[in-house]
């Protein structure tokens, strides 16, 4: 039986690959397991990304995983509350997260708190993100797989819409595509049927075989990215798939300060780039550009960049580090890495 644990929603599910909160056919862990209070993540673990650390040793140099792992951060707590985010008022004040005196002008958050971000997936990357935004003011509708009411309790502790994906895709300038790559040759074909073109598509995600199935396009090479934008019918903007939920949760800073964790974002068109790194510098982490979506490959699973909470600096030398013939060996290191982990769990 798969360890259960809770999820951004406040519900809980256990470990499995498979197991959905709320569903009949939910494993009993889940069904059975007593949800943490409200907005907190006790024990917080993910499935793709890694375990707590308290299970983790830090990878090393050198290791299949290419010496920078596949888990979470070293130095990860266990537990947290989203609470610590907020600040006075409940509200974020744009790249300030928890630390108000670093704010920028009021007015300059207004000018940019003001967006429509539709997001498809409500797990733990997806439900982050619509606490993270409702936050900072912008308007946040969100889709499941298994429709608005399921996501009744996610909507009313964050404030996020929950709707259908279809709705979700129609929700406003910026459509988050945040859900496991198995599931997205399942997306209805017509999702983004007569969304305008200049709606700004993001993939959060990664390939895991242990969790996705063998997906022959992935397993001959192409870019995972540029695989969902071909499922998708619409250029992505890759962006938020190199860090651990919990990071993006709670590790936000104020530009300047020393140490300030960076994310690479990549995709054409530059304009549509250029608006995900100003959400990225919004949520408290220094934004680089990472060029094209052809390049992307240099933050997949398992590469140097991958969940090491890296600065600026250390961003773009993991992103020059990646080296394109190891990518098997990223990409499996990250695997066994998961895998190692379920099997602990028993899963
Ligand atoms: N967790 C992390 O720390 C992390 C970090 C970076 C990137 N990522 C990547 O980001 C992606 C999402 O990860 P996650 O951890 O947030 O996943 P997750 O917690 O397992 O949640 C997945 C979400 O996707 C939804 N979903 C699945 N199929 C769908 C469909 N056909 N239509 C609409 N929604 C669907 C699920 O809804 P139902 O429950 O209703 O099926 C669920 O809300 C993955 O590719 C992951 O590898 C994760």
């Amino acid at each position: 039986m798969g360890r259960a644990f809770s999820l951004p929603s406040g519900g809980t599910r256990c470990s499995r690959p498979g197991c959905r909160p709320g569903r009949a056919t939910g494993c009993r862990a889940a069904r059975r397991s007593t949800p943490t209070p409200r907005g907190t993540l006790a024990k917080a673990s993910n499935l793709a990304e890694g375990p707590d650390s308290a299970r983790l040793s830090p990878p090393r140099q050198g290791d299949p995983r290419g010496g920078f792992g596949g888990g979470p951060p070293r130095g990860s707590q266990a537990g947290m509350s989203l609470g610590r985010q907020e600040s006075a008022g409940g509200r974020e004040s744009p790249g300030t997260v928890g630390h108000p005196t670093g704010a920028r002008s009021r007015a300059q958050a207004l000018e940019d708190a003001d967006m429509k971000i539709g997001i498809i997936g409500a797990g733990l990357i997806g439900g982050t993100l619509a606490r993270r935004w409702v936050k900072l003011g912008h308007e946040v509708s969100i889709a499941n797989s298994r429709g608005p009411d399921t996501l009744r309790e996610l909507a009313a502790e964050t404030g996020a819409k929950a709707v259908t994906a279809q709705e979700a895709a129609r929700a406003g300038e910026v459509v988050v595509v945040t859900i496991p790559q198995k599931a997205v040759p399942e997306l209805p074909k017509d999702l983004f049927a007569n969304v305008p073109r200049d709606v700004v598509v993001i993939d959060t995600g990664n390939y895991y075989p242990v969790r996705d199935g063998s997906i022959a396009a992935l397993e001959g090479g192409q870019v995972e990215s540029e695989w969902v934008a071909s499922l998708l019918g619409r250029p992505v903007i890759k962006a938020f798939n190199n860090i651990f939920f919990q990071s993006l949760l709670e590790k936000g800073t104020p530009k300047g300060t020393p140490g300030r964790i960076a994310l690479p974002v990549a995709g054409e068109p530059p304009e549509a780039r250029a608006k995900v790194l100003k959400l990225v510098e919004e949520l408290g982490f220094d934004a680089i550009d990472a060029g094209s979506l052809a390049d992307s490959w240099r933050q997949q699973p398992g590469t140097p960049v991958y969940t090491q909470d890296l600065d600026a600096a250390g961003v773009k030398k993991a992103l020059a580090a990646a080296e394109r013939s190891r990518l098997p060996e990223y990409r499996d290191g990250a695997n066994t890495w998961l895998k190692n982990f379920l099997a602990s769990q028993g899963g």
